[in-house]
């Protein structure tokens, strides 16, 4: 069984930390591809509840040689905090390995997304105020630090220098802000270096030795499709390629070797932080999602915005990821309702619209479609088989499947690791 890539088909938060870790027992290998600790993910183990930002959800599972890759961002200190906080609940993140090549969330850039989100005003992304897009720009403009320049002082002086030139130009000039001295953000980066040592690895040739072997390999995408940087709702994404492809280049693992694509698809929608999202609800109904979802942010403890499904987004992260099935997360979260609406196409000035608009005005322009589905009352938290479902769960689960593109190969009935209806095994 070669690699296999899960992530999120809609704006983030489906419940994909879940999905990891219930594969998590049968791989090898977890990697995370991009972005930083700006995901937040949930993991429920028996009664216990964790809560993970950077680390691979693989960091759970024993058996599991959890990898950060190269296309992610790395804060240090929440690496270590995080990474601490995991040992004094008696797990062993010893097999943790981090690529040499990621990048570098540095504290000046944590200072500059929080002031340019300020400067921004009414045209703020609403980012996580992580320092992800900063830290980002600083590796496309080629003066980002790498978690190698860490034990290169003189390079790592060099590379701060040019990082430190032009943004301190910008922080005092534009922003009224004090300057960031080189020296101190060098030796506050050294500190780490020691601390961070254990875990450096060349993780490509890791991964690729390992699908020679014929391990198991899993990419867990942070974020979503939407998110994404080039085919989400720009400008209101993150700065990294949660799809598919993001995959190959964030761990340097060619096509070639991914077999399978999951979309993790949450039977509604959320969305935190600004931009369009056609079914978003602001009634009560909205409320109640937002309230038996427990739908507010693990990384910001910002309320997420609520909405019905939509399934012309869920065609288009089909198409965008190439997903070979999904995972339906949270079905439970809507049992009660007596009709549930689903976005089936948009109107767009007046014209119906069955797939996603390439231009943001028509996006931002775009009304939902509804078709009304019938709901279901019972408690469906303890279905072990799709059988078990009610006769209107199983059809709003089949209408989802047919409307969205894809099989669903699994249903999340609750937040517990075994509160899962397999229907294909993943592996
Ligand atoms: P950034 O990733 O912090 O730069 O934020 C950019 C956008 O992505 C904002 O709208 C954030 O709310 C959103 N975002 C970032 N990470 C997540 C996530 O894990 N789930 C949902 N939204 C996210």
């Amino acid at each position: 069984m070669p690699a296999l890539v899960l992530l999120g088909a809609q704006w983030g938060d489906e419940g994909k930390g879940k999905a990891t870790d219930l594969l998590g027992g049968s791989v090898d290998y977890v990697v995370r591809y991009q972005g930083g600790n700006n995901a937040g993910h949930t993991v429920v183990v028996g009664d216990q509840k964790y809560a993970l930002h950077l680390l691979p959800s693989g960091i759970l599972s024993p058996g599991c040689t959890p990898v950060i890759g190269n296309g992610v961002v790395v804060d240090p200190s929440v690496l270590l905090s995080e990474l601490s906080g995991l040992n004094e609940r008696g797990v062993d993140t010893s097999k943790l390995i981090l690529s040499g090549n990621a990048h570098i969330i540095t504290p000046y850039n944590v200072t500059v997304d929080k002031v340019t989100e300020r400067f921004l005003g009414k045209r703020k992304i609403g980012t996580t105020g992580r320092g992800i897009g900063p830290t980002y720009a600083d590796k496309i403009n080629r003066v980002g630090i790498r978690v190698q320049d860490l034990y290169d002082e003189s390079i790592l002086t060099q590379k701060v220098e040019a990082a430190l030139d032009v943004k301190n130009q910008i922080l005092t000039k534009l922003y009224n802000r004090r300057a960031i001295a080189v020296g101190q953000a060098v030796e506050e980066l050294l500190g780490y270096a020691d601390k961070l040592a254990p875990y450096v690895a060349d993780t490509v040739l890791v991964l690729n030795q390992a699908l020679e072997e014929d391990k198991v390999v899993l990419f867990e995408g942070g974020q979503g499709t939407l998110l994404d940087i080039d085919h989400g709702t720009y400008p209101f994404v993150t700065s990294s390629n949660p799809t598919a492809g993001g995959a190959c280049t964030g761990a340097g693992v060619g096509p070639t070797k991914i077999s399978r694509v999951i979309g993790i698809l949450k039977a509604y929608t959320t969305r935190v932080g600004a931009g369009p999202f056609p079914t978003e609800l602001f009634d009560e109904d909205g409320e109640a999602l937002r309230r038996i979802g427990g739908e507010r942010g693990v990384t910001t403890g910002r309320d997420r915005r609520c909405g019905w499904f939509d399934a012309v987004i869920a065609r288009y992260a089909t198409r965008v990821n190439g997903l070979t099935d999904f995972f339906l997360t949270k079905l439970d979260v809507l049992t009660g309702w007596e009709q549930i609406p689903v976005c089936v196409a948009y109107e767009i000035d007046g014209k119906r619209v069955e797939e996603l608009p390439y231009s943001q005005t028509d996006f931002h322009h775009a009304k939902p479609v509804y078709e009304m589905l019938p709901g279901w009352s019972e408690d469906i938290s303890k279905a072990k088989s799709f059988s078990d479902l009610p006769k209107n769960a199983q059809s709003y689960v089949k209408a989802l499947e047919e409307m969205s593109g894809a099989p669903i190969s699994a249903i999340g009935v609750g937040p517990g690791r075994d509160e899962t209806i397999e229907i294909n095994s993943f592996l």
